[in-house]
């Protein structure tokens, strides 16, 4: 039987524990705070930062929200960075992407405190990861460590392809797995939109990432007998429901289960879990910065 790997499940078991260590934090008197900054008003992005504030209530997390004009000048955006990066409360932050085109991503990243940067996007954060001594790890690509953990997935030797080389997922996930490490140790193929003979990547693999933001373009036929298939991808199609869409992954669910040992739906494989790990940063932030020791999942 394929086993259907519950995200919902393993993000609820973290935040469990997380909620420990943030009463823990709480009571030496630093509840840790996350901000989030929104700028515009992409609904896809305003359903995501309600998310992670509902999150950080539910764990006690003190959340704050900040929301810029789409149409502002970039100076505005940054005044907010800066203040954020004074305020002692605010532990951790981020500013949702994708910004408006007359913004440069790189350059909010870049004015991000790194100490504060949950998303792990600031150079001296990506630069520690691949240095093997990460401070923060991206959210998402540490939640599909932890959901290999949970599905007792041996890395040590396995031959892992990503599918997708994003600056979020696919490069430092790639980096991440190949550490001298317990949760690392593979063998990573990073496939993209270039490789040739993409299918005889995917089918040789033990595990398949799949990260690369087109709707179920790997199917059954591209994956091999045994193989445990993480599906990042969270696609809009149009879909005769009340919404007018349907999220479908970048993994056609139906066909791929017929092989795969285990397999993440979409919705509720890899999505929680990358909430629960900017919670896991967030609080990470606040001992790093409180000099309160707690323990972490
Ligand atoms: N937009 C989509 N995913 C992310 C993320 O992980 N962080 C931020 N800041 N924006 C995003």
């Amino acid at each position: 039987m394929t086993e259907i790997i519950d995200g919902n499940a393993v993000a609820s078991a973290i935040r469990a524990e997380l909620s420990e260590a943030i009463e823990t934090l709480a009571d030496a008197g630093h509840r840790p705070g996350l901000a989030t900054v929104l700028m515009g008003d992409d609904p896809a992005s305003q359903t995501y930062v309600n998310m992670k504030q509902r999150d950080c209530e539910e764990v006690g997390i003190e959340g704050t929200h900040v929301d810029v004009a789409g149409d502002a000048p970039a100076e505005e955006l940054f005044e907010t960075i800066d203040d954020l990066n004074d305020d002692p409360d605010v532990h951790g932050y981020l500013v949702q992407a994708p910004v408006p085109d007359h913004i440069d991503y790189q350059q909010v990243i870049r004015r991000i405190d790194p100490a504060k940067d949950v998303d792990g996007f600031h150079p001296e954060n990506v630069g520690r990861l691949v240095a093997g001594d990460a401070r923060f790890r991206p959210c998402t690509p540490h939640g599909v460590q932890k959901l290999l953990e949970a599905t007792d997935v041996s890395l040590e030797g396995a031959d892992v392809t990503i599918v997708g080389r994003s600056d979020i997922v696919g490069k430092p996930l790639a980096n991440l797995l190949i550490q001298k490490a317990d949760d690392g140790n593979a063998t990573v193929t990073v496939c993209h939109s270039r490789t040739e003979n993409l299918a005889a990547k995917t089918r040789s693999a033990d595990v398949v990432v799949a990260a690369v933001g087109v709707p179920e373009l790997i199917d059954g036929s591209m994956i091999g007998e045994d193989a445990v298939v993480i599906d990042v991808g969270v696609n809009r199609v149009d879909a005769d429901t009340e919404k007018g869409y349907e999220l479908v992954g970048d993994v056609d669910f139906e066909s791929t289960k017929e092989n795969a040992r285990a397999i993440t739906p979409v919705p509720g494989g890899v999505g929680p879990m990358t909430r629960a790990m900017l919670l896991y940063n967030t609080v990470k932030a606040a001992s790093i910065q409180t000099g309160v020791d707690v323990e972490l999942p």
